[in-house]
């Protein structure tokens, strides 16, 4: 598979208990490595967009509100299978089907505020990341 970006948020329940270090900790000792990290409240606008996928699903609202309720940590990281490997680390959608010691069986409260977001395939992961941050706004 070879070396990937892939895009990450840190969702608000998980910043606002000041868990964005505890969170990136988890990544790199997964060998993801933050290429590129910024510190947003998204907007009602940017989160409608991001996600845009799930606009007929009845959390939609939900979503957006929680999403834009406090600040977000948006990122890229890369690594070796960098998306499977991601979505390995945060562990299911649902908290209570996350494997131990991942993000969501450690941090997330439930399948709404399950703390991170991560991309489902490359070309997501590359769709993702140019909402957010520009090429030079990436270093790796
Ligand atoms: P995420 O990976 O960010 O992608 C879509 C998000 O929708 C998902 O994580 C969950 O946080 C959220 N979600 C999925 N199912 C539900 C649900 N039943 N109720 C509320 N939020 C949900």
């Amino acid at each position: 598979m070879g070396v990937q970006r892939t895009f990450s948020i840190i969702k608000p329940d998980a910043t606002i208990r000041n868990l964005t270090g505890a969170v990136n900790a988890i990544f790199e000792k997964a060998g993801l490595r933050i290429v590129a990290q910024k510190r947003i409240l998204m907007t009602q606008a940017q989160a409608e967009t991001f996600y845009a996928v799930h606009s007929e699903r009845p959390f939609f609202g939900e979503l957006v509100e929680f999403m834009t309720s406090a600040p977000v940590v948006v990122q890229v990281l890369e690594g070796e299978n960098a998306v499977l490997a991601h979505r390995e680390v945060m562990g299911a959608t649902n908290p209570s089907e996350a494997a131990d010691g991942t993000v969501r069986k450690e941090f997330a409260l439930s399948i709404g505020e399950n703390s991170v977001h991560g991309s489902d395939s490359e070309e997501n992961a590359a769709l993702e990341m140019a909402q957010f941050f520009s090429g030079n706004e990436i270093v790796g």
